[in-house]
């Protein structure tokens, strides 16, 4: 073996590293050597400044617990999230894009009837929003699942609330035509987690820390792609400058303002309330695997 060099330490780390009996896990490994040995050639950083990278990622590890996962905000943030959401979600151009899960899913949200309001108790504007189901072939697509979570009209999500019950999340069904009506509460921007280091990163920069204001839908079908996505509001401030890049175009929808009346689940509102009209198209699994 030679002995190392700065000129030849990345060629013989490779070769080391080669003796991975995994296929897949030596390509990642061989790759990661490949691109870190690079970054730090790039960069020539001090020992300082590489004492300070190593205690970056020692405090995001150590600010994780079961509600709050430091490295997803880091990963989102990056941009990386996306990337790899990009990479697993190559739909047909029709097909409802899918983008970023985020930290505040919560399992196992209530079963609710169609018209049924999962922001009973809540904070903030009613809001309804319907639409239909549909494959790419334009058929409806009877009892697909929708799994909806958001913040109150405050901006929170439940893991951010002291509640003991479900908090602005619930699982609706589409009907025999594939339609659905949905009650809530409009969603307002918010900032990501900022007293983190993730957020001392960020307060160093000029980026915006928002997030705009959206839903956020899983939606899934027998013999369909399963969908984990985002409505946003056209009229939110933040989408040019979503802090962990979710917005796709065809995802931006109006939130469309009403006097006070009949709400489209037949209700009678005596505030102003808003409609969202929203088709989601879903790719049957054949269709993908054919294309990818
Ligand atoms: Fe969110």
């Amino acid at each position: 073996m030679p002995y190392v060099t700065e000129q030849n330490l990345t060629d013989v780390v490779l070769d080391r590293w080669r003796a991975v009996p995994d296929p897949r896990l030596r390509e990642v490994m061989q790759s990661f050597i490949k691109h870190v040995h690079a970054f730090v050639r790039d960069i020539e950083p001090t020992e300082a400044e590489w004492a300070t990278a190593i205690d970056f990622l020692t405090r995001i590890g150590q600010r994780c617990t079961d509600k709050r996962q430091e490295f997803i905000l880091f990963s989102d943030v990056m941009g990386v999230s996306m990337l790899v959401d990009a990479i697993n979600h190559r739909l047909e151009s029709g097909a409802t894009p899918t983008t970023v899960e985020g930290p505040f899913h919560v399992p196992n949200a209530p079963a609710l009837a169609d018209g049924a309001n999962m922001a009973a108790g809540c904070p903030g504007i009613p809001c309804f929003v319907t639409g239909t189901v549909k494959g790419l072939d334009g058929r409806p697509i009877a009892n697909a699942k929708l799994d909806l979570w958001q913040t109150d009209g405050e901006g929170l999500y439940e893991a951010q609330r002291d509640v003991t019950g479900p908090w602005m999340r619930g699982v609706f069904h589409t009907k025999a035509d594939g339609s659905y009506t949905i009650r809530t509460v409009a969603p307002i921007g918010y900032s990501i987690p900022m007293d983190g280091p993730v957020g001392d990163l960020v307060r160093r920069t000029d980026i915006s820390e928002m997030r705009p204001a959206h839903i956020h839908f899983c939606i899934e079908a027998p013999g369909y792609r399963r969908v984990v996505t985002h409505l946003f509001n056209r009229a939110c401030p933040y989408l040019e400058t979503d802090v962990v890049y979710g917005v796709k175009a065809p995802l931006i929808v109006d939130f469309v303002e009403n006097p006070p009346g009949t709400a489209p689940n037949g209700e009678k509102i005596d505030t102003k309330f808003y409609t969202i009209k929203y088709d989601f198209v879903l790719q049957p699994v054949a269709q993908a695997a054919a294309a990818a």
